[in-house]
C-alpha cells in the first residue's frame, strides 16, 4: 500500500478514535500552503450526521490528530476546516523510503485481465492522425494499467476486411491482368510470385481505386466481387490477399515501433471469421434478426434513449457482413481464446454510435457474460488552426508518416549544436518529435478536441515533450556528475523541496484516478508540475559545488527521485528519453 494511502487509512482511524466515522477518507493536497500541506473538510459532513456543531468536531478531531508526532501545525479554519502539515523528520523518512523502491508510491489494484483494442490501422490505408491517438492513448492505458497490477493485452485489430481490399486487388488487376494470382489455371506456389508492388504503391493503390470506384459503377461491381471471393478464401485472390496483408503489416509495424507502440496480439477484423456462423446462430436463435429490404438488422433502440438510434445493420443487402458484424463476432472470438474481464475500445470519439449499437446487441443475446465489461473509450479530433480535423495543405488526410516529418523538421532545429552526426540528429529529432506529439495529445483530457500547434509543441519551454526530456536529460547528466556516494535524505531545507516531495507523495492518487477515468491528462499535468517545481529548486540551489556533504546528498537523493518519478511516468506514456539533445 502507498505511503499516502496508509496515511489516509491511519487518520481515518484517529478520527474514528475521537469518535466519528467517516466512508471515503481523503486527504485533500490544500489549496492554501499557507494554512497547512493538507485540509480535512469533513467536520462539515460529520456536522450533519452527528448534529453537532462542525467546530466542536474538529475540535476532538484535532486532539486525536495532535497525539501522532508526524502531524504538525494543525489548525482549525473558518467554521470546521481543519488543516494539518506534516513534519520534516517525516517527509525524509518517505523520500528514504520511495527512493529505496520507487513502487513503495504506487497502489496496485486487484488482478484483472483486460484486452484493449487499439491502433486500429487499415491494411494498405496510409496511417493518419486519427490512428496517432488510439496508438498513443492505447499504448499508455496499457501501460498504466499494467504498472497498477492489471494483465492486459493489446489487440492492434488491424482493418484487414471489407471493401477497401476488394478495391485494392481489383485496381492491381487492372494494373498487372497477366499476374498468375488472377490465372485460375495456375498450378505453382504463390510463394514464388514476385509481387511488383511495394507499401508506397498500396498507399497510392487505394485512394486511386476508391476514386474510380465512385464513378464507375462496373469496377465497383467487381471490387465487390473480388471482396466475397477473398472472403471465401478464393485461391489466387486469397493468396493475393495474404502477401498484401504481409506487405502492408510490415509498414505498419514500422510506424508503430517509432511511436513506442507494442501489440501482445497482432489480430485483423478478418480473424473473427471463423466466428460468424456461430455468431448468426446465435442472433438467428434468439430471434432478433429482422429483415429490412435485402439486408438484415438488429434493433437497438430503448426507451430510455434521447437520441435516434438506428438499428444494427448485421447482414448487407448484397450478403456481405458489416463493420458492426465483424466486432460482434470478435467478441465471441476474444471471449474463447482469452476470458477476459474487459474490453476497452480505444477509437475516435466519432464511432460512439457504433460501438453503442455493437454494445447494446452484443447484451441482447448475452454474447459475453453481463459481468464483463465493455468500454469505450473515445477520444477528440486533433483539428488544425481552422477547428477541422488536421489536413494537408490541399486538404487531404495527413499520413501519420508526413505528421511525424512535420514536427520533426521543427524538433531537428532545436537539437544542441554539437550534435553534429546526421544519423544521430535523425534518431534524436525524431524521438524528440514523437515526445511532442504524444505529450500534445495526453495534455487535454481524453475525449477533448485540441488543435495541432507544431512550433507550440516542439518549444522547448512550457508544457511541453520537449522541456521534459530536455529537462529531464538535464537531470541524469546532474547525478552522472555527482562526485559522492549519496545514499541518505536527510533533511529538507525549502519550501520549494517541501513541495517536490508533497507532490511525489501524491502520485499514486494521480495514477489511480486517470486509470479510472481512462485519460492521460493528470499525468501529464504531474509530470509537468513536478519538472518545473525540480527546475525551480535547481536553480536556487548550486548542488555539485556545495560544500556541506550532508545537504548535498539529501538534494542529490532528491534529484533521483524526481528522475526516476519522471522516467516512470514517461514511461507510461510511452515516452523515450534520448540520452542528449
Ligand atoms: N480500423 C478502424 C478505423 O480505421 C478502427 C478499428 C477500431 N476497432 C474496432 N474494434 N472497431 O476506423
Amino acid at each position: 500500500m502507498s505511503i499516502i494511502n496508509q496515511l489516509e487509512k491511519e487518520v481515518k482511524n484517529l478520527i474514528k478514535k475521537s469518535g466519528y466515522e467517516i466512508e471515503n477518507f481523503q486527504l485533500l493536497p490544500s489549496n492554501r500552503k499557507d494554512l497547512g500541506d493538507f485540509q480535512i473538510n469533513d467536520a462539515m459532513t460529520l456536522a450533519k450526521t452527528y448534529k453537532k456543531s462542525p467546530h466542536l468536531i474538529a475540535e476532538e478531531i484535532v486532539k486525536e490528530l495532535s497525539s501522532d508526532s508526524r502531524f504538525i501545525n494543525i489548525n482549525i479554519a473558518g467554521p470546521g476546516f481543519i488543516n494539518l502539515s506534516l513534519s520534516n523528520e517525516y517527509l525524509a523518512e518517505v523520500v528514504n523510503t520511495i527512493n529505496k523502491d520507487i513502487y513503495e508510491n504506487i497502489d496496485t489494484l486487484p488482478p484483472k485481465k483486460v484486452i484493449i483494442d487499439y491502433g486500429g490501422a487499415n491494411v494498405s490505408k496510409t496511417l493518419h492522425v486519427g490512428h496517432l491517438r488510439s496508438a498513443d492513448i492505447g499504448e499508455a492505458l496499457k501501460r498504466l494499467a499494467k504498472l497498477l497490477g492489471y494483465e492486459v493485452l493489446g489487440d492492434a485489430h488491424l482493418g484487414d476486411y471489407g471493401r477497401p481490399l476488394g478495391l485494392i486487388i481489383n485496381e492491381i488487376k487492372t494494373m498487372y491482368p497477366t499476374l498468375e494470382y488472377f490465372n485460375e489455371n495456375y498450378e505453382g506456389n504463390y510463394e514464388d510470385i514476385d509481387l511488383p508492388i511495394t507499401n508506397e504503391d498500396l498507399e497510392t493503390i487505394y485512394p486511386k481505386a476508391s476514386e474510380k470506384a465512385k464513378l464507375d459503377e462496373k469496377y465497383l461491381e467487381e471490387a465487390r466481387q473480388i471482396t466475397a471471393k477473398i472472403q471465401q478464401h478464393q485461391k489466387g485472390y486469397y493468396d493475393l490477399w495474404k502477401k498484401i496483408v504481409e506487405i502492408s503489416k510490415e509498414d505498419i509495424k514500422k510506424v508503430y515501433r517509432d511511436l513506442n507502440v507494442e501489440f501482445e496480439l497482432w489480430f485483423g477484423e478478418s480473424d473473427a471469421v471463423e466466428y460468424l456462423d456461430e455468431l448468426y446462430k446465435i442472433y438467428e436463435q434468439a430471434n432478433v434478426l429482422k429483415q429490412s429490404e435485402n439486408a438484415q438488422i438488429i434493433e437497438v433502440k430503448q426507451p430510455t434513449d434521447k437520441a435516434p438510434m438506428p438499428p444494427l445493420l448485421f447482414i448487407k443487402s448484397n450478403g456481405s457482413i458489416s463493420y458492426e458484424t465483424t466486432d460482434l463476432a470478435t467478441i465471441i472470438q476474444r471471449k474463447k481464446e482469452y476470458n477476459p474481464d474487459e474490453i476497452w475500445y480505444c477509437v475516435d470519439g466519432r464511432q460512439e454510435l457504433h460501438f453503442e449499437q455493437v454494445f447494446r446487441a452484443a447484451r441482447l443475446v448475452k454474447l459475453i457474460a453481463d459481468n464483463v465489461k465493455l468500454d469505450f473509450i473515445g477520444f477528440g479530433t486533433m483539428n488544425g488552426p481552422d477547428g477541422k480535423p488536421f489536413k494537408t495543405r490541399d486538404g487531404k488526410v495527413m499520413s501519420l508518416k508526413k505528421l511525424i516529418a512535420l514536427v520533426q523538421e521543427a524538433t531537428r532545429k532545436k537539437l544542441n549544436p554539437s550534435i553534429t552526426d546526421k544519423q544521430e540528429q535523425e534518431e534524436i529529432s525524431k524521438k524528440v518529435a514523437i515526445a511532442a506529439l504524444k505529450y500534445a495529445d495526453f495534455l487535454p483530457f481524453r475525449s477533448t478536441d485540441f488543435i495541432f500547434e507544431v512550433e507550440k509543441f516542439s518549444d522547448l519551454e512550457g508544457k511541453t515533450g520537449p522541456y521534459l526530456l530536455y529537462s529531464t536529460i538535464r537531470i541524469k547528466s546532474l547525478l552522472n556528475k555527482a562526485d559522492i556516494d549519496y545514499k541518505t535524505f536527510y533533511t529538507i531545507n525549502s519550501t520549494t523541496e517541501k513541495e517536490i516531495i508533497l507532490t511525489i507523495l501524491n502520485l499514486p492518487k494521480v495514477l489511480l484516478k486517470s486509470l479510472e477515468l481512462k485519460s492521460l491528462n493528470e499525468i501529464a499535468e504531474f509530470l509537468y508540475n513536478l519538472t518545473a517545481l525540480y527546475n525551480k529548486f535547481y536553480a536556487e540551489n548550486k548542488i555539485l559545488i556545495e560544500k556541506n556533504q550532508k545537504l548535498k546528498e539529501s538534494w542529490l537523493i532528491l534529484t533521483k527521485l524526481v528522475f526516476n518519478t519522471n522516467l516512470l511516468l514517461l514511461n507510461v506514456l510511452g515516452i523515450n528519453v534520448p540520452e542528449k539533445m
